[in-house]
């Protein structure tokens, strides 16, 4: 091949926002040698940042940096934007403007995608450009090309996992030292794991988005981001991860998302109950083993069984590996085929059915409940009497320890729609010997 050929061959990339994941962009597109050859053909050729003046860990040329993103977006030469700048705008504008001119784009902004991806989705495919997503969920794991392409004969009835990287890491230590959740969490924002902001983190609502990601994916359906009962770790007390240790459990944010019934319903809409929350793992399951930044993603389909998906869930590698694998993804289906137009459609972005969320109540779930109750004749009683009063089938209920706050009781019940556990809550509460429920999450 001629220098020319070579020259032509080349597949231009612009990048908006040059922060943790776009420097790590950039050093794989530095470095080359060793990689799969396609990223040879790849030329970054102008990257958007916020202060071109600003000292960066890498060497960067001068002439690429503009303070512009649209002069990045609107630049003719360019045939495919990287948008890792994240937020909801001016992203969204800025990826609808490049596709609206033929580019393809790579965005790893799983907050976008979560609530704008129809949108955008249906943007790209009348554009016959691509809009790829690996870097929105589970950092270098892949898992959105191998639900639109390698599980693709699959129903699939369940799609579970850890998929926030920062509140893995605090759960983690706060299990191994016994420290505070406070304490756990300034030592991560210290150690660059968790952002100076950190609640989307810590609320559950990143992990919301990626499950939205992730359900849309494998159901076929979008899904009303807003409708995701959402809670965080932020109000998780170590004493409940003492009591789950002793009890044969870990503690960790789950997202989970179930199609109900088998998934072959014929019916126009798919019900499926989705949820985030700090969940009671079991020892023996396969997620207990799951610590640090990592993040694993179980996937249960027909006839597959359950396969799990496992790594660093964050970072600015991992990342990095999942947006460069999108580009050469790009590269070679559209760019070097020229196949502008006539989109691979296990590449591309499509819904083929409705799904609609179930109301958080009629959610099926195990529950691990603390209270702290009067130490006197009768409390176990009368708080199992309002528990089988509510239908709800107790597995195991424990006091732990009477001090001069009282008793702790931690229950564990079978699974029973989380409507029948909110309102025996309700009426536990009201209970003149119950002074507190002092916690309450679901249970594998
Ligand atoms: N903040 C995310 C996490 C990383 O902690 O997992 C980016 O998705």
């Amino acid at each position: 091949m001629t220098e020319s050929e070579i020259m032509k061959k080349k597949i231009k990339v612009g990048l908006l926002g040059l922060g943790t994941v776009g420097t790590g962009v950039a050093e794989i597109l530095q470095t080359a040698k060793g990689r799969n050859p396609l990223v040879s053909d790849i030329e970054l050729v102008r990257i958007a940042v916020q202060d071109t003046s600003k000292k960066r860990c890498i060497s960067i040329p001068e002439s690429l940096l503009t303070q512009s993103a649209l002069e990045v977006v609107d630049d003719d030469s360019i045939q495919i934007i990287v948008e890792v700048i994240g937020g909801i705008e001016p992203a969204r504008e800025l990826i609808l403007r490049a596709i609206s001119s033929g580019k393809s784009v790579v965005t790893a902004n799983k907050a976008l995608i979560a609530r704008h991806g129809e949108e955008i989705a249906k943007a790209a495919n009348d554009a016959g450009v691509y809009v790829l997503i690996e870097a929105a969920v589970g950092g270098g794991i892949p898992i959105i090309e191998p639900l639109k392409q390698s599980l693709g004969a699959n129903r699939i009835t369940q799609v579970s996992g850890i998929i926030n990287g920062t509140t893995n890491y605090i759960l983690s230590r706060m299990s191994k030292d016994g420290s505070d959740y406070q304490e756990v969490l300034k030592d991560a924002q210290e150690l660059g794991y968790a952002e100076a902001d950190p609640a989307a983190d810590v609320e559950g609502q990143d992990a919301a988005d990626k499950i939205a990601i992730l359900s849309g994916l494998a159901f076929g359906g979008a899904i009303n981001r807003e409708r995701i009962p959402t809670k965080g770790i932020n109000k998780l007390q170590s004493q409940d991860i003492t009591y789950a240790n002793k009890l044969g459990y870990g503690i960790k944010l789950l997202a989970i998302a179930t199609a109900i019934g088998d998934n072959k319903e014929t019916a126009s809409s798919l019900p499926l109950a989705l949820c985030v929350e700090p969940t009671l793992v079991p020892k023996e399951h396969p997620l207990y083993g799951v610590n640090g930044v990592n993040n694993a993603i179980l996937i249960d389909g027909d006839p597959i069984g359950e396969v799990m998906f496992y790594g660093p869930g964050a970072g600015a590698g991992p990342t990095a590996s999942a947006v460069v694998a999108d580009i050469l993804n790009i590269a070679g289906v559209q760019v070097l085929n020229n196949s502008l137009n006539s989109l691979d459609p296990l590449l591309s972005a499509a819904y083929w059915r409705d799904c609609h969320l179930v109301e958080e109540r009629e959610i099926l779930q195990k529950n691990y409940v603390r209270l702290i109750t009067e130490d006197s004749p009768g409390v176990i009683g009368k708080i199992g009497s309002i528990f089988g009063d509510n239908d709800v089938s107790i597995q195991s209920i424990v006091q732990f320890d009477a001090n001069d706050i009282g008793a702790e009781i931690v229950v564990i019940t079978h699974q029973v729609k989380k409507g029948a556990i909110s309102n025996s809550l309700l009426s536990i509460r009201e209970l003149t010997e119950v002074k507190s429920v002092e916690a309450h999450m679901g249970c594998l």
